[in-house]
């Protein structure tokens, strides 16, 4: 990572944000976080909170200073980037970043699928932070790159008999001669959440800015992230990222330690044979990285890498959290709608070829969540693990 790179992180604040800036400060980069704090209070919009309390940002970053000696550079800006797109230009003149980090989005497939106003939400604020940040590059003539974290989810979770690709699709397409013209196209999408449709609306508002504008961009298919720190965020208590456990905006494994720790019954939704793309933390900061120290190049086309280190289904994450702690687990209708017997495969060889070596599911890292939320217990609220959110059917 070249030191002294000012890195902005729209989103700085989440699960991901606060490890990253930690990283990047670590390396030496100046780190400014926008962020309108709008995950704290979606999360307890639903009657949740993270288990382990996440003290508020500038406690957080004082904090680092004192563990860093050295001040380590952090700052933050409370700011709105879907709304506020004309401030938003005003944060690059004046900070002038050298990589934008985009991870400012309602991020939880079931709060999107809730209800009416929630699907509105998470519709608006997705597209419109795209938007407004790649307008903001545009606008202000600044040349970086930006970084983005997508999700498999946008391939949609079908039954296929080939490892999707990084993004693209090699086709042949019949030519008006009769011949066949070979052609790269985006990989079809099937979101299954409105969630995911943001997602899946982002590449092709990166395409565009790219085509038109010559915006470089790389965009992180990501799977699904477990684990609750890296090795930065346990040097401080006051350092730690959330700790999410409620069916709205917990991750699934870290929703079944939270489970296994307080002798409830893990809850697989339906057949629990639904295969999922995974990674933990700490290797989802690496990915992120080495995305940012090696941009691509402008006639690159918008780069996309699957982000993921297995593939693996439910029952085995229950099954692997359940040897860890001996807890049983039950089959509940699902309140999705989703195929329970995908067959997912994948590429994610692009961060491999980066030097990312991917770390697999191990009972030792599950067994340390577990025991995080055995030390939290008295925060539980366990009603909030229940699904909350249901995908409504036609009737
Ligand atoms: N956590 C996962 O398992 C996972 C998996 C795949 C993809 N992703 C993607 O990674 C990114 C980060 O995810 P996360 O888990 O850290 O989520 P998160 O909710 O913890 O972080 C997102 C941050 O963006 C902020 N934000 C949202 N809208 C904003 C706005 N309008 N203005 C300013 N700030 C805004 C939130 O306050 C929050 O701090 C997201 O794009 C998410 O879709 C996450």
């Amino acid at each position: 990572m070249p030191s002294k790179q000012r890195i902005l992180i729209a989103g700085g604040d989440g699960f991901i944000g606060w490890p990253l800036a930690l990283a990047l400060s670590d390396a030496g980069c100046e780190v400014l976080i926008a962020d309108n704090l709008m995950r704290r209070d979606l999360v307890r919009s639903v009657n949740g909170d993270s288990l382990r309390p996440v003290a508020p940002p500038a406690e957080r970053i004082a904090a680092w200073k004192r563990v860093r000696k050295d001040g380590g550079r952090i700052r933050y800006e409370v700011i709105d980037i879907g709304q506020a797109s004309a401030e938003v230009s005003e944060v690059l003149k004046s900070f002038r970043p050298d990589t934008i980090v985009h991870l400012a989005t309602i991020p939880s497939a079931p709060f999107s699928m809730k209800d009416r106003a929630t699907g509105e939400q998470a519709i608006r604020n997705n597209t419109l932070c795209t938007w407004s940040l790649l307008n903001a590059l545009v606008e202000t003539g600044i040349d970086a790159p930006l970084v983005h974290i997508g999700t498999m989810g946008v391939y949609g979770y079908e039954v296929e008999d080939y490892d999707l690709p990084e993004g693209y699709l090699q086709v042949e397409i019949a030519t008006d001669g009769g011949g066949r013209r070979p052609k790269e196209i985006l990989h079809p999408m099937k979101p299954g959440s409105l969630y995911h449709l943001t997602k899946a609306y982002d590449q092709l508002t990166f395409e565009f800015y790219n085509r038109q504008y010559g915006v470089r961009v790389t965009d992180l298919h990501q799977g699904i992230v477990w684990g609750i720190g890296t090795p930065l965020t346990a040097l401080d208590p006051t350092l730690c990222t959330r700790f999410d456990y409620d069916s709205d905006f917990g991750t699934v494994l870290n929703r079944f330690a939270v489970q296994a720790a307080n002798g409830i019954a893990l809850t697989v939704y339906g057949s629990g044979r639904q295969r999922r793309a995974l990674i933990h933390l700490r290797d989802s900061i690496s990915c992120l990285l080495l995305a940012i120290r090696n941009p691509p190049r402008r006639d690159d086309g918008v780069r996309i890498f699957n982000q993921f280190a297995e593939v693996v289904s439910v029952n085995d994450i229950a099954r692997t959290v359940s040897e860890v702690q001996g807890s049983s687990s039950s089959s509940i209708a699902n309140p999705r709608i989703e195929r329970e017997d995908n067959m997912l495969r994948a590429e994610n060889d692009g961060l491999k070829r980066l030097g990312w070596k991917p770390s697999l599911l191990s009972s030792e890292r599950v067994a340390e969540i577990v025991e995080e939320a055995r030390h939290f217990q008295r925060n539980l609220n366990p009603e909030v693990i229940k699904p909350m959110s249901f995908w409504r059917r036609r009737s």
